[in-house]
């Protein structure tokens, strides 16, 4: 009973309610509304430019605050909430130190328990072996696998992925995509952008498709991959490009 006072309330739904983003003169995101489920994998797609990092921000609450357009669970962006999610960027940040510091920083209380968990976590993401090397060191790729694994560590309910696997070799790739699933299932709600048509069918339940900053539609994956309600995600799928 006690236990579960303290557990934290679930995050989602997410409902996003007419967000916009209004950068200079410029509609970053234009009145974007949509609901997002319980546990779900849900891909954002759109052409480059389309506000896909952008929406994943402000969901993170690093921009776009202010205008309170963004609800988990019914409730507005605060600390306890933002504690329960993770973005892992589309560029890694790391920090001048090595592998096993990186991952360190993210914990509070370097406890032997910790450090058992940034073991088993450098494993599955496979940089067990670089634990010691300076992470500014690690190649594009390896960096990618140790912001994911950074991000693992808080073990936050939601998760903000963008273009996880942009950088990656083809067993890194399944070595992630395999995570991605795994954490799925274990409860999380995940959100990635992705730029990959095949990893958007093998992962997402769910499509969000932006172009020019407007969402043009939320559609079941199967469902997209069949046939897209809008011409310009059909456009974008055939490789063509959108005016
Ligand atoms: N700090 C900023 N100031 C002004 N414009 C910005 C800023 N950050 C992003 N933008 C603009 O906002 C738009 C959306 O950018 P965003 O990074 O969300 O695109 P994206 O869909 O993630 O594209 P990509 O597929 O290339 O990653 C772009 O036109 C970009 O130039
Ligand atoms: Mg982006």
């Amino acid at each position: 009973m006690f236990d579960k006072q303290k557990k934290s309330k679930s995050l989602t739904p997410i409902v996003v309610s007419n967000l916009s983003i209004l950068l200079g003169e410029i509609k970053i995101l234009d009145k974007i509304n949509c609901k997002i489920h319980n546990e779900s994998i849900i891909a954002i797609l759109g052409p480059n430019g389309a506000g896909k990092s952008m929406f994943l921000k402000s969901i993170n609450g690093l921009i776009g605050v202010e205008s309170r357009k963004i609800y988990f669970n019914s409730r507005e962006i605060n600390d306890h909430i933002r504690k329960d999610m993770a973005l892992v960027f589309q560029k890694p940040t790391l920090l001048r130190r090595t592998v096993l510091e990186n991952m360190q920083f993210v914990l509070e209380k370097k406890n032997k328990i910790s450090n058992l968990q940034i073991t088993n976590l450098l494993q599955r993401v496979g940089l067990d072996i670089y634990k010691y090397k300076p992470a500014r060191l690690l190649s594009g790729g390896e960096q990618q696998r140790l912001s994911l694994a950074r991000a693992l560590l808080i073990n936050p309910s939601l998760l903000l992925l963008d273009e996880p696997t942009a950088n990656l070799d083809p067993y890194s790739l399944n070595l992630i995509e395999e995570i991605i699933l795994d954490e799925n299932k274990k409860g999380k709600t995940i959100i990635l952008t992705t730029h990959d048509m095949g990893q958007a069918k093998r992962l997402a339940k769910e499509i969000l498709f932006f172009n020019k900053g407007k969402l043009l539609e939320q559609t079941k994956a199967i469902n997209f991959f069949k046939k897209p309600k809008t011409k310009e995600a059909q456009s974008y799928i055939n490789g063509k490009i959108l005016l």
